[in-house]
């Protein structure tokens, strides 16, 4: 069986962390001038690895493997939130890399052809997992059209400025391929909390997001009386209060719902405020919870523009994600795999956040793999996982990688 470097492994990582480095954080959004750098970077080191690699018109980094047969993908991203931890997503983009040069160097898995892959924007600052969402084929003119970055940065201009206008766009040549596994850190708190170190992920959560905008009359907080105001803010603060009352009496085991983003217009202490605009996001690892949140906010919506004065609207600001399922067959070698590294000590689990790999899924067979995160912080600075975890997370997917490729090969 094939053995990573953890020595390797770790250097490459952390150079990956100092390419955007701020304190321990990291601040690589996608296509920003430290995310290109970092995918040059990546490209040069598949290179170096023995891969065939490009970086496609919207940027993702693609090595592929000049061995026959049936081949695995692996991969994650290597853009950050921003102000993103330096594991989300660049260690499965750096676990993949290992895998690649730990099957190169032994004679049982030389053969086998594995490719990886670095995906582009998958944390959302234009349009979430753009980069999967392409390489399957699944990203139309309509939904690229009019996207724009929270600084109102269109995506066309960050492709120009990034060099990519023109540059061919890569479509996953899926009778190549026998599976995508993608490993993660697990980004909350369940693997530590059971005290196992490998989760071997049997689903993703969902996910969908709407905008609202409150539109309203810019005023003098200090003579407009309370019954003639139109006030943007007062009418976005019921609105989120009964979406926070309301959701709990329709939520599934696994929903969540966050409105992590508001603006209020003019922002000023003596101003009744004439627009404000809320993001809500929601998730659950079934549809049916989605639908009946999709319905509150419809009725509440209705509801609170019956009674005119503020006028609200609603609407979606990214193609939904589905809830997906991973593939079973993948999943075993994972876990054949985990239980021979970390014999008791690995669990199944879904995924509360959401991954490229549920995007491939809808392509190729796609499994994933959790390490456990230090006190479950992830989307922060302060994510961290152990050196120790980080090591044998990347030694699981190299057995487990060798085992698909070889029944995938056997089965051919
Ligand atoms: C992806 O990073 C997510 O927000 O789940
Ligand atoms: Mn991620
Ligand atoms: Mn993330």
């Amino acid at each position: 069986m094939p053995r990573i470097d953890p020595e390797r492994l770790l250097a490459d990582l952390r150079h990956l962390r100092s390419i955007g480095a701020q304190g321990i954080g990291v601040v690589r959004p996608a296509f920003s001038a430290k995310d290109m750098e970092a995918r040059r970077w990546l490209k040069s080191r598949y290179e170096e690895a023995g891969l065939e690699a490009a970086i496609d018109g919207v940027g993702n980094v693609l090595g592929r493997s000049r061995n026959a047969g049936k081949a695995l993908l692996l991969g994650s991203h290597s853009d950050t939130q921003p102000t993103g931890g330096w594991l989300d997503g660049a260690m499965g983009v750096i676990y993949a890399l290992e895998v690649v040069r730990a099957l190169a160097a032994d004679t049982s898995t030389r053969g086998l052809a594995v490719d990886a892959v670095s995906f582009q924007d998958e944390e959302s600052r234009f349009l979430g997992c753009l980069g999967s969402r392409s390489l399957i084929g699944a990203l139309t003119p309509a939904m690229e059209e009019g996207v724009v970055d929270n600084s109102g940065l269109t995506l066309a201009e960050a492709l120009r400025q990034a060099g990519l206008a023109g540059v061919p766009r890569v479509n996953l040549p899926r009778e190549r391929y026998a599976g995508f596994v993608e490993a993660h850190i697990e980004q909350g708190p369940q693997l530590e909390d059971a005290g196992r170190r490998i989760g071997v992920v049997t689903g993703i959560v969902g996910l969908r997001a709407i905008r609202f905008v409150f539109r309203g009359q810019q005023n003098h907080a200090g003579t407009t009386m309370m019954a003639r105001r139109k006030d943007a803010a007062a009418a976005l603060y019921e609105l989120a209060h009964r979406i926070n009352q309301e959701f709990p009496q329709v939520a599934g085991e696994r929903s969540v719902w966050t409105m992590g983003r508001l603006r209020v217009e003019p922002n000023a202490t003596s101003i009744v405020p004439g627009y404000a605009d809320l993001d809500l996001q929601f998730r659950d690892a079934a549809e049916a919870p989605l639908d009946a949140f999709a319905a509150v906010i419809a009725r509440l919506v209705a509801d609170m523009n019956a009674r005119g004065g503020v006028k609200i609207e609603a609407t979606p600001t990214r193609a939904p994600i589905a809830p997906t399922r991973l593939d079973a067959g993948l999943l075993q070698h994972i876990e054949a795999a985990a239980e021979r590294h970390a014999p008791g000590n690995w669990q199944r689990m879904p995924s509360g956040a959401f991954h490229d790999a549920g995007i491939i899924s809808a392509a190729i067979p796609a499994a994933m793999l959790f390490i456990p995160s230090i006190g479950g912080i992830s989307h922060d600075f302060a994510e961290n996982s152990r050196d120790e975890d980080i090591v044998l997370g990347c030694q699981v997917l190299a057995d487990a990688a060798a085992s698909i490729l070889a029944e995938a090969n056997a089965r051919a």
